[in-house]
């Protein structure tokens, strides 16, 4: 027997099939809801609203499991590297080495940026925010590749893919190397997509560039955490400007827009701001707990809470425990890491925080490691921007694949009912 939903309203009754997912998530399709009945659902934030069906990334926020194409976060953060998941995540199966070898080749054969776009970073003040300067360059890339993506082409798709998956580690160094009054360079095709990414941000003229192992194994594992998270507000958004199919580029760079809010990936630079205040405000953490619980304030404990998580963000797990481990292998001692972990401590025993569900999130250590890594508190969010791409990508190509109709949502008008104008000598 298939599952149906009954909806009764003033009389009448409105069945509506069922869906249920691979992991046994349920969903009632209400399709006919409004043909049928009129009526439309509201729902602020979509708390309650599934926008699609997706096969690319499973989240139990009440178990706290993620898992990319079925593999299990723990796992592949340990065992594979950021651009085997970028492939995974955008073509749905881990690369044989053949793929990977040819997927990094092409990558790196795309791995240009027009010189023109050195007088685009050079028209912002060095004061201007990172994810600003990102967000406009990845829409600017439009002008030096103009021709849009042709969907219905398993080709032309995969090249789209590669000339981003190639140009925006560029960007990315490049805004910070602005930041920096650095100049605009390349890095090295013979390196590493992550190791590449690293010396072209930290590159200095006139110095022997070191590769550090312990530095690049844990840039790659921050950038495979940050790499997708199903529906997020960033990745909602990348799709649904793509519904109105809006090319890939400028789906990406309103992707990065919604990215930089204080209440998403934003929150890693606020993290570490947070920690900072708290420590030169000798460590009161009590504090700022009362001001987070305080209705009356608008501050909020950054790093904590989750619209899915209703435990342990499980990638906030692996970088409490990756942040002792790269900061004792770099023989750094950054007292912020043992602020970070009394407030965990407070927040996790406090009953406001337990009613909740406030865990910390994948944000809450996150800026601990960028700082040991040497990424200005600015560069947090960018970095973020970058782990998030292949989640993008992957949800963008999904969407148009998927042929999924333009996103317009309805609303409920609470506005002026109908009245006529009034002249000027009338109001
Ligand atoms: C990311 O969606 C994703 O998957 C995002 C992400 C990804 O990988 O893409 O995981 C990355 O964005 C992580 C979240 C980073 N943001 C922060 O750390 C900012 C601080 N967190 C909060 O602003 C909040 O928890 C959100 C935005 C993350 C979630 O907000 P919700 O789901 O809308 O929950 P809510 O605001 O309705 O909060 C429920 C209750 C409220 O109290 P009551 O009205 O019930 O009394 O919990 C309270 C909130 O006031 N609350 C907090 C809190 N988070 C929620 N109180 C104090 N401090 C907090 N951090």
């Amino acid at each position: 027997m298939s599952d149906k939903a009954i909806l009764e309203f003033r009389g009448s009754k409105y069945e509506f099939p069922v869906v249920e997912g691979t992991e046994n998530e349920v969903g009632i399709n209400i399709k006919t809801l409004r043909g049928g009945s009129g009526l439309i659902t509201l729902d602020p934030g979509y708390k309650n609203t599934g926008s699609c069906e997706s096969g690319i990334t499973f989240l139990d926020g009440e178990k706290g499991i993620l898992r990319y194409r079925g593999y299990a976060i723990e796992e592949l953060a340990e065992k594979a590297d950021f651009l085997e998941i970028a492939f995974l995540l955008i073509f749905g199966e881990l690369p044989s080495r053949e793929e990977l070898h040819k997927f990094h080749e092409d990558i790196k054969h795309e791995s240009h940026v027009d010189e023109e776009m050195k007088k685009i970073i050079n028209g912002f003040p060095k004061s201007a925010h990172p994810m600003g300067v990102l967000s406009s360059l990845t829409s600017a890339l439009i002008a030096f590749n103009p021709t849009s993506v042709n969907v219905a082409s398993d080709e032309a798709m995969y090249n789209a893919i590669v000339r981003i998956m190639a140009k925006f580690p560029v960007l990315v160094a490049w805004t910070m190397r602005k930041k920096m009054g650095l100049p605009l360079e390349y890095g090295d095709d013979n390196l590493g997509y992550v190791e590449n990414l690293h010396k072209m941000m930290f590159k200095r003229p006139n110095k022997e560039y070191q590769l550090n192992k312990v530095v690049i194994e844990a840039l790659d594992q921050l950038l495979i955490l940050h790499a997708d998270h199903e529906q997020n507000c960033s990745t909602s958004t990348v799709r649904i400007v793509g519904s109105s199919h809006a090319g890939l580029f400028a789906s990406l760079s309103a992707g990065i827009s919604a990215l930089w809010g204080p209440l998403h990936g934003g929150a890693n630079q606020a993290v570490l701001e947070m920690l900072e205040a708290i420590a030169a405000d000798d460590g009161d953490t009590e504090k700022y707990m009362a001001k987070a619980k305080d209705k009356n304030d608008a501050f909020r404990l950054m790093g904590f809470g989750h619209r899915v998580y209703k435990n342990f963000d499980p990638r906030a797990r692996i970088l409490k425990q990756a942040a002792d481990e790269v900061l004792g292998d770099l023989g750094i001692e950054d007292p912020i890491l043992d602020v970070a972990k009394g407030l965990e401590r407070v927040a996790l025993e406090d009953q406001y925080f337990v009613d909740r569900k406030l865990y910390p999130n994948v944000d809450f250590y996150s800026g601990i490691i960028y700082r040991a890594l040497g990424i200005p508190v600015e560069m947090f969010t960018v970095m973020f921007a970058m782990g998030r791409l292949p989640g993008w990508i992957a949800h963008w190509r999904e969407m148009r694949l998927r042929m999924e109709p333009i996103g317009r949502p309805r609303q409920i008008y609470i506005g002026e009912n109908s009245r006529s104008f009034k002249t000027l000598d009338q109001r």
